[in-house]
C-alpha cells in the first residue's frame, strides 16, 4: 500500500516539475493552469495522508526548477515565493481563519488588500539610489534569471524612481502583455507564418526571454508593482501604503488594488470582480488577497512556498480535468436510461463534482470516452455537469469500453431505442425507477411544488409500496410517513401539510407536473390560460391544440395522445377524486412583488448591484441562512436575481432567461414573513 503511495507521489512530482518546466522555462505549457493546480493540490493531498514522504525538492515545498538558460543566474536576495490558491469564498474564509489562529487576532480586527492578480511574468526589479540595476526573473525562487536588459525596454517600468528613492529598494511585479499588443504579435507572428502564442502570458514569457533587446522593444510589454523585496531607509506600516508609495516613487500600481476593513469587505470585493474582468484590457486570473499590517505579514511569515499571510482567489473555471471512475445507469421519466459519470471529485466554479451527464449512449461510442479515461467536464450555465471528451494520449490501455444495458437496470425490463435511435428507454410502465423520478418531477417546484418531498422520502414511498400512483400521495396519513426512516412528527406533519396545500396549485403548474414530454413551464401556461381547465383540455382536438401559435405540431400531438392514453385518463380521473383542483384560478396581479416563496430553502438566488440596507456579504448571509443558496452568476436554475441600483449584465441575463428580478426592497417585503422556517430538503440525483 505505501510502496504505492510512494510511487503515486514520485509520479506526481515528475509529472507537476515537467509541466513546471514548460511552463516557467520554455513559456509552453501544455495544460491549463487549472490543471497544474489539480495536479498540485493532489501532491499536497497525498503528502499530507504521508508526511513520511515529504522530501525538500518535492515541487510542494519549493518553486519552479531553473533549468539551462542563456542569461545569467543571479541570487535573490530574498526569496521570490508563490501564493497560495483557492477557488471559493469558503476558501478565502478559512484563510481568514488561519490568519486569525496564527496571530490570535480576531478576523474582524483584520483589514486586507485585494488586488487583481495580474496574469504575467513575475519580476524583481532592484534599484540603488533610484537607479534601476537588476531585473531577474523568478527562476526557482532562490535563483533568477538576469533579464536586465530587457526589462529595461518596458516603457511602464522607470528605469529611474521619482523624488527621494532609498539607497536600496527591491520591487516586485509582474510583466504583461495587453490585450492590443498581444493581438498585433499574433498577427505579425501568423502573417510571417510562425506559430501563434496561446495567451498574452505566454507571449510575455517567451519575450521576456528572448536573447534581442530590440525585439522585446517592439513587442510593447507592460509593467505592474505589486509587492516589496528588500529594502532599506524606509517605514511601511501597512501594504496600501507600499502601493502608494510606488505610485509616488512613479512605479505603475493597478488602479484596482482595494483596500478592505474586514474579510467580510473581502468577500464582497471578491464577489464583484467577476463580472468586472471582462472589461480589463489585460488578463488577470484572480485576485491576490493580501494581509494589509507588515507587522502582522511578519508575525505570520512563509512556508518554504509561498506566505502565509497572502492567498489567490482564482476565477471559477467552468471546465476541470478528471478520471472517469465508473458509469452507471440513471432511469429517468419516461424510462429514458442515462449513463451518468462516476469522477474522481473536482473543484469546478466552485463546486465539487463527482458526477457528470454523459448525455446518452450515442454521444458516449461518439466521443469514444471510456472508464479509466481522463475526462474534461464543464458547466455551461447548466447545474449538471457534462463530460466534453477525454484525453486519448492519458490511456494506459486498462480503460474500458462503456456498453449500452441490455435490460432496465431497475426492473431488468426490455430497453427500447428511440426512433431517432440515440435515447434508450426502458419500456416497462411499471418500472420503479422510472416512476421515482416521475414523481420527483411532479412534486418538483415547477410542478406541485410538495416541498420535502425529496429524492429519498420518494424512494422508500415507492419501495416500500407505499405510492404507486401520483394520486397515492394524497391518501398518505401522517402516521403512514413515521414509517419511513429518519422522518420525525414535525417533518411527517409538515409533508403531509404541504401535499394537502399542492392540491390547490394552478391550473399551469398543475399540467406542467403531469410530466407530457415537451410541455414545459411555458406551454403549461398557454394550455391553461387556452383551456382554462383541465376538464375542457381532455376534451379538444388536436386541430384545436395545433391552432395555438406557439404549440407546434410535435407538442399537439404528445399532448393529445397524454390525455387519450389510459395513463394520463388514469392520472387525472384520481387526481380530480383526491381533490386536486383541476380549473385555472384567477390570478392577482394587482402587486408587481413577485408571489412569497413558501420558504427560500433551496432557492438559487443571486445578488447584483448595489445595495442600500445591506452589503451583500449581509443579504447573502441572511438568505443563506434561510436556506438559499446564494450563487454569483445567473443561469437558467437561478429562481431570483436580487438586483441593486446599477446592476448590470447579471440583470440583462435575468431578463432575457425570464427569471424572477427582485428589488433590495421587494425582498424585504419577502423576507419579513418568513420567520419560522421549517426543515425541509430538496434533494438531487447530483
Ligand atoms: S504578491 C509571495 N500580488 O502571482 C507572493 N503577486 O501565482 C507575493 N502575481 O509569484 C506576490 N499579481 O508573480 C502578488 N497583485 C499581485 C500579483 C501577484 C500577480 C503573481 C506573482 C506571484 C504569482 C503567484
Amino acid at each position: 500500500m505505501s510502496a504505492n503511495i510512494k510511487k503515486e507521489i514520485d509520479e506526481l512530482r515528475k509529472e507537476i516539475w515537467r509541466h513546471a518546466k514548460l511552463y516557467y522555462v520554455d513559456s509552453q505549457p501544455v495544460i491549463s493552469d487549472y490543471e497544474y493546480d489539480l495536479l498540485f493540490r493532489k501532491l499536497q493531498e497525498l503528502e499530507k495522508e504521508s508526511p513520511q514522504y515529504i522530501t525538500p525538492d518535492s515541487p510542494s515545498q519549493r518553486v519552479a526548477l531553473i533549468e539551462n538558460t542563456p542569461f545569467k543566474r543571479t541570487s535573490h536576495r530574498l526569496p521570490m515565493l508563490s501564493i497560495d490558491n483557492s477557488y471559493s469564498l469558503d476558501e478565502i474564509r478559512d484563510f481568514a481563519q488561519r490568519v486569525s489562529r496564527n496571530i490570535s487576532v480576531n478576523t474582524s480586527q483584520i483589514s486586507f488588500v485585494v488586488e487583481p492578480k495580474i496574469d504575467g511574468v513575475a519580476i524583481s526589479l532592484w534599484y540603488e539610489k533610484g537607479v534601476l540595476v537588476k531585473a531577474l526573473t523568478r527562476g526557482d525562487g532562490i535563483v533568477g534569471e538576469d533579464v536586465t536588459n530587457n526589462a529595461r525596454t518596458i516603457r511602464s517600468l522607470p528605469l529611474k524612481l521619482l523624488g527621494s528613492a532609498p539607497d536600496f529598494l527591491e520591487v516586485r511585479g509582474e510583466i504583461y502583455l495587453g490585450h492590443k499588443a498581444f493581438s498585433k504579435i499574433n498577427k505579425e507572428r501568423a502573417s510571417g507564418g510562425e506559430n501563434i502564442f496561446a495567451n498574452p502570458r505566454n507571449a510575455a514569457a517567451g519575450t521576456l526571454k528572448m536573447l534581442d533587446s530590440k525585439v522585446v522593444r517592439h513587442r510593447q510589454l507592460d509593467f505592474f508593482a505589486h509587492s516589496l523585496g528588500e529594502y532599506t531607509n524606509l517605514d511601511f506600516e501597512h501594504h496600501y501604503e507600499t502601493l502608494n508609495s510606488f505610485k509616488e516613487l512613479g512605479l505603475p500600481v493597478n488602479e484596482h488594488c482595494q483596500h478592505a476593513d474586514n474579510l467580510e469587505q473581502v468577500v464582497d470585493l471578491c464577489q464583484n470582480w467577476v463580472d468586472k474582468k471582462q472589461k480589463l484590457e489585460y488578463d488577470i486570473d484572480g485576485l491576490v488577497i493580501k494581509v494589509n499590517r507588515i507587522d502582522l505579514q511578519q508575525r505570520l511569515a512563509t512556508t518554504s512556498r509561498a506566505p502565509r499571510w497572502a492567498i489567490a482567489y482564482k476565477f471559477e473555471h467552468e471546465q476541470a480535468i478528471t478520471k472517469l471512475l465508473d458509469v452507471i445507469v440513471q432511469v429517468g421519466r419516461g424510462g429514458t436510461l442515462t449513463p451518468v459519470a462516476i469522477l474522481d471529485p473536482v473543484q469546478l466554479a466552485g463546486t465539487v463534482v463527482k458526477r457528470a451527464s454523459l448525455h446518452n449512449y450515442e454521444d458516449v461510442a461518439r466521443k469514444d470516452v471510456r472508464i479509466g479515461d481522463y475526462v474534461t467536464i464543464v458547466k455551461a450555465g447548466e447545474i449538471i455537469p457534462q463530460v466534453l471528451g477525454s484525453d486519448v494520449e492519458r490511456r494506459t490501455g486498462t480503460e474500458t469500453i462503456i456498453s449500452a444495458p441490455e435490460m432496465c437496470p431497475s426492473c431488468s425490463g426490455e430497453v427500447k431505442r428511440d426512433d431517432g435511435g440515440v435515447y434508450l428507454r426502458c419500456i416497462n410502465d411499471q418500472c420503479a425507477q422510472g416512476f421515482k423520478a416521475q414523481l420527483k418531477f411532479f412534486a418538483s417546484r415547477k410542478g406541485m411544488d410538495i416541498s420535502g418531498l425529496g429524492e429519498k422520502i420518494i424512494s422508500q414511498l415507492v419501495d416500500k409500496k407505499m405510492v404507486a400512483s401520483f394520486s397515492d400521495l394524497y391518501a398518505l396519513r401522517k402516521d403512514d410517513l413515521l414509517l419511513l426512516e429518519r422522518m420525525g412528527e414535525k417533518s411527517a406533519q409538515k409533508l403531509i401539510d404541504n401535499i394537502e396545500n399542492s392540491k390547490n396549485v394552478s391550473l399551469p403548474k398543475l399540467i406542467f407536473s403531469l410530466g407530457i414530454r415537451h410541455v414545459g413551464t411555458k406551454a403549461s401556461k398557454i394550455l391553461a390560460k387556452t383551456y382554462n381547465s383541465i376538464d375542457t383540455l381532455m376534451t379538444v382536438s388536436i386541430e384545436s391544440l395545433q391552432d395555438i401559435d406557439e404549440i407546434g405540431p410535435v407538442m399537439a400531438e404528445s399532448v393529445y395522445e397524454y390525455l387519450r392514453s389510459e395513463q394520463g385518463q388514469n392520472n387525472i380521473k384520481a387526481l380530480c377524486s383526491a381533490g386536486v383542483k383541476m380549473e385555472q384560478i384567477e390570478e392577482d396581479t394587482a402587486t408587481s412583488i413577485p408571489e412569497l416563496p413558501s420558504q427560500f430553502k433551496g432557492k438559487n438566488m443571486v445578488l447584483t448591484g448595489s445595495l442600500v440596507n445591506y452589503t451583500r456579504s449581509e443579504l447573502q448571509k441572511k438568505l443563506e441562512d434561510l436556506g438559499a443558496v446564494v450563487r454569483s452568476s445567473v443561469s437558467r436554475n437561478t429562481d431570483y436575481v436580487v438586483a441593486g441600483e446599477n446592476a448590470g449584465s447579471k440583470l440583462t441575463k435575468a431578463n432575457d432567461l425570464g427569471i424572477a428580478v427582485i428589488s433590495e426592497k421587494e425582498l424585504e417585503v419577502m423576507l419579513e414573513p418568513i420567520a419560522n422556517i421549517g426543515e425541509n430538503t430538496q434533494q438531487s440525483f447530483f
